[in-house]
Formats: C-alpha cells, sequence, structure tokens
C-alpha cells in the first residue's frame, strides 16, 4: 500500500509526457540521479509514453556517445537494476545537443531541434527545462531562453523550469536569481527543488501529525520539552567537491535548504487544505517566526572543522587538508544550532539542529522528546532514560519509533525505555522510490507541493544570512571561534555544549 497522502497527490493531476531539456548534461547529477530515476520511472511504467530526454553541454559528442556514458553509469547507480532491453527502449528516446551555455545561436539551434521532435508527435509540445548546471550559468541560461523564446509555449503545451541547489548563496543573490527566474518563467511554473522533501519519509511527516488523531493534541510546548534534528555524513570531501564546498559550508549547503524544510514541516500549523500553496503558506509561515539570530550567533551556532581522524578503520584527512579546500578555510563543514520559534505552539520549546561531514556514520532523523511525567509514582525508580521520544528516521531504514519506560519482567517493579519501531522496508514490503523520482513526477504532474516557493527560499535566506554575518561580517575579533573535531566523532565538545547549558544531550545515535 501507498502512502495516502501520496496517492491523493498524484491522482490530482496525472504526470504528462513532455520533452526533458537538461541544461549540464555532462555533471555528475544528470549520470547519477536524473538519467537513472528517469530509467527507473521507465522501468516501474511510470514515465509517460512519449517522454524525451536532450542533454545540453558544452562538450562535443554525438547522441550515441552521450547514451553510452550514461548507460555506463546506470550500470553502476540504478536502484532498480539495469536491464539492457529496458535501457534500450528507454535510450532511443535520449538526445544531444552542444552548446556553449553563453551562445544564443546554441539555443536556436535547440528550438530548432525541439520543433522537429514534436513535429510528428501527438502529444502537445510540453517542455520542461532543468537547470543542472553549475549555478553561475543560471543567469545566462535563464536568459538565452528567454531571448530566443524558449520558454514560450506553443499549441496546447507547456513550459515548466526546476531549479536546482544553491539557489543563490545569501538573501540579496536568491532575490536577484528570483527576479530573473520570474522574468522567464510565470512563478507557477517555477520548480525550486530541494531533494529532501522528495524523500518518502519526509513526505510521510504530515500524515504522521495530520492524519492521525493521537499526536496533534500533544504536539506544543505543554507536551514537547525539545526537538532534535539529526544530519550525518560518513564522507567528505570526495569527488573534487572540495571546490564548491568551500565556498559553501554546512549552514549554506545542508541547513538553508534541506534541514528547515524538514523543520518547518514538523513545526508548521495545519494547512487549510493540501494544495501546494496551502501548505506552503504554512512554511513559510513557521519560518518567519523564528526568533531573530542577531546578536545571538555565539550563544546559538556553532561552527566546526574536522581534523584528521578515523572513519571505518580507515585514517582519512582533516577538512584543512582536504582537496581544493583553503589552507587556511574558515569555512563549516559542521553546524550546530538552537533555534526558538516566537509563536504560541512553540515558545520554549528549543528546536536543536546538526550536520556534519565526516561523522561516524550517515543518518538522518528527527526526535520529539516529550516533557516527563509528573514527579510521583514511578519517579523515584531507577532509569537510563525518563522521558518518551518519538523518532522519524528519514535515511536509512526509514521509520518511525516511540520510546516508552516499560517494567522489566518479574516480581519487583524495575523499568526500562523500549521500542515501538514501525519500518518502511518491512511494513510496505518495497523499496521507496528515489527522491528525484517524485520530484520529476510532481513537475511533470504541475504539482508543486514538494517544490519551494520564492517567499519560502527568501526568508530562509534571511535567517542564515543573520548567523553567516555573525560569523564573518563583523569585527573578527568578534567572531565565535572554529570549533574542531577528529573525523569519525559526533562533532565538538562546543555542539554539546550548546545542550548541557541547557541541562539536555544529543541522542546518541
Ligand atoms: C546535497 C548537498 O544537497 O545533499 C551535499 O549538497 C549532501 O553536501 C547531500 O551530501 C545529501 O543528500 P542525501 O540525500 O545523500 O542525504
Amino acid at each position: 500500500m501507498d502512502n495516502p497522502f501520496r496517492e491523493f497527490l498524484v491522482s490530482r493531476n496525472a504526470p504528462e509526457p513532455c520533452t526533458i531539456v537538461i541544461f549540464g548534461a555532462t555533471g555528475d547529477l544528470t549520470h547519477r540521479k536524473l538519467i537513472p530515476a528517469l530509467y527507473n520511472m521507465h522501468s516501474a511504467g511510470d514515465l509517460p509514453a512519449g517522454t524525451r530526454v536532450i542533454g545540453f553541454a558544452r562538450r562535443e559528442k554525438s547522441h550515441e556517445q552521450f547514451r553510452t556514458e550514461l548507460a555506463e553509469m546506470n550500470r553502476k547507480v540504478s536502484r532498480s537494476g539495469h536491464s539492457e532491453d529496458d535501457w534500450n527502449l528507454f535510450a532511443n528516446s535520449i538526445f544531444y545537443h552542444q552548446s556553449e551555455f553563453q551562445d544564443e545561436s546554441g539555443y536556436q539551434g535547440l528550438s530548432t531541434f525541439l520543433a522537429e521532435l514534436e513535429k510528428d508527435c501527438a502529444n502537445p509540445p510540453n517542455r520542461l527545462y532543468y537547470l543542472a548546471s553549475a549555478p553561475e550559468f543560471f543567469d545566462d541560461i535563464l536568459e538565452k531562453m528567454r531571448v530566443t523564446g524558449l520558454n514560450e509555449t506553443s499549441g496546447n503545451g507547456w513550459a515548466r523550469v526546476v531549479v536546482e541547489k544553491p539557489f543563490g548563496t545569501d538573501l540579496k543573490t536568491a532575490q536577484r536569481l528570483n527576479s530573473i527566474v520570474n522574468a522567464t518563467f510565470d512563478e507557477k511554473d517555477t520548480y525550486r527543488i530541494d531533494h529532501y522533501l522528495g524523500k518518502e519519509t519526509a513526505q510521510n511527516i504530515m500524515v504522521l501529525r495530520f492524519a492521525n488523531a493521537i499526536f496533534e493534541p500533544i504536539w506544543n510546548n505543554r507536551h514537547i520539552d525539545h526537538v532534535q534534528i539529526t544530519c550525518a555524513e560518513n564522507l567528505g570531501m570526495e569527488g573534487g567537491r572540495g571546490g564548491y564546498y568551500d565556498t559553501a559550508g554546512a549552514l549554506r549547503d545542508m541547513v538553508q535548504n534541506h534541514l528547515l524544510q524538514l523543520f518547518s514541516l514538523i513545526a508548521m500549523e495545519p494547512p487549510v487544505d493540501l494544495s501546494a500553496d496551502g501548505i506552503r503558506d504554512e512554511k513559510v509561515k513557521v519560518i518567519k517566526s523564528l526568533r531573530p539570530m542577531e546578536g545571538r550567533v555565539g550563544e546559538n551556532a556553532v561552527r566546526a572543522q574536522y581534523t584528521e581522524g578515523t572513519i571505518l578503520g580507515e585514517v582519512v584527512p582533516g577538512y584543512r587538508q582536504e582537496d581544493r579546500i583553503a589552507p587556511n578555510s574558515m569555512t563549516e563543514p559542521y553546524v550546530a544550532l538552537r533555534l526558538q520559534i516566537q509563536n504560541w505552539r512553540w515558545e520554549g520549546v528549543p528546536f536543536y539542529m546538526r550536520m556534519g561531514k565526516r561523522l561516524p556514520k550517515k543518518v538522518t532523523e528527527i526526535s520529539i522528546h516529550f516533557k516527563e511525567p509528573p514527579g510521583v509514582l514511578f519517579s523515584h525508580f531507577p532509569v537510563t532514560a525518563r522521558e518518551n521520544v518519538l523518532t522519524i528516521r528519514i535515511q536509512p531504514d526509514e521509520g518511525i519509533s516511540l520510546r516508552m519506560l516499560s517494567k522489566i519482567p518479574g516480581p519487583s517493579i524495575r523499568m526500562e525505555p523500549v521500542k515501538m519501531d514501525f519500518h518502511y522496508s518491512s511494513s510496505f514490503g518495497k523499496a521507496s522510490p528515489e527522491a528525484y523520482e517524485r520530484l520529476l513526477l510532481d513537475a511533470m504532474a504541475g504539482d508543486a507541493t514538494l517544490f519551494a516557493r520564492r517567499d519560502e527560499v527568501e526568508n530562509a535566506w534571511h535567517f542564515i544570512d543573520q548567523i553567516e554575518h555573525g560569523w564573518h561580517g563583523v569585527d573578527e575579533t568578534l567572531q565565535p571561534p572554529m570549533a574542531e573535531y577528529p573525523a569519525g566523532t559526533w562533532g565538538p565538545t562546543e555542539a554539546d555544549e550548546l545542550l548541557h547549558r541547557d541541562g539536555r544531550r544529543w541522542r546518541r545515535l
């Protein structure tokens, strides 16, 4: 049985066949994520018949060469395996178009090519443009599309754009990019992708909260002590990522988008309906309710870099020794935050958030820590942990569990925490689709629910900018220090301190 909320969403609009034009088609994202997602949709019979893909990139290559390169990667990474027969059917609809991003004639060529492909086709001339290039080319691509009329629709077709992250590097650049995007495409045709929203368990947060009767009445400051959101990765700067990463850091790379999205799903008020705007209105509201960080960065935010350490038995270098990282870098591959929401539901409930590279393992989860029961009856019995904790495991081992106290069998009263556990894999017996599969289908269906709206992105940047400013924008002597942790450990002691000061500690994962 599928997640009922998704069934509802998908049943509203069916994905429609279209030509997907991927800008930056020779990059990692196309090879590792987009094409395998489309291939898996094709194999499962979910890709609407007549869908085509055109890769747009700078290197010279033939259609056949492009298909061969994509097949090589698909064999390695496709979640459902790789069948040559299925692939060949799918690959017949993949094409390559060579052009520089700044070269107008390349876009005119693309327009001619699209018209040719669409000429003898029974489907409407729908086009989904996907900006998967390096972000510095987004402006050029959008501008050239506008000048050459690629953004316009013809006949009964539609034209939509999917924009990959990073969506700007601060509020100013995000606003600028938004105005360029919206000068080319209407907001309703703009899909700012955040792949965390496509993760099955992230989508399930709304079902958990609003399709069940038992959680919402206690989802507030009367019953919840605090919330923790952890996104841990054991990887460092593999695959030449250092160049980009050192200009971004954990706060911009993950918190501004993925973690604030998870946060808003947990903390938002119930939406008036399940429409894209109904949900996004509430997400924006809760992001706007975050207590400003100005003047409080030192006490509410910890940044850190890893030093040399051991991961899975292997010695790995420190952050500053990684490939393409400046030896005196002040960029943080680890961040821990203490957030406060200023509204009736959450006043006084801290949300602790941490994200780090080179931690002991890859795991993303949200835990809701409930207040302890009144100090009577069982309060004098010794236990290792007293609070009830509801855990939402985003990845891996997607699921939800509830920790509670139970009596240990035997003649005397002794108590121990036990878990009520739901695992997607055992309850539904099938692997969840990749986030990109879900999101591509939604964009083809015209459903923007799982994509970020302009004001969501800008309000998130407004908040993040205050922390960045506290770290980089003030007198150097006032800037909080860069903490350190050995690779393979759970972050710096300063992050532990952030919770100890409030009489709490990070959940052990
Ligand atoms: C990306 C970030 O958006 O998300 C990466 O740029 C990060 O730094 C990745 O590793 C994590 O995604 P996932 O789906 O593997 O948790």
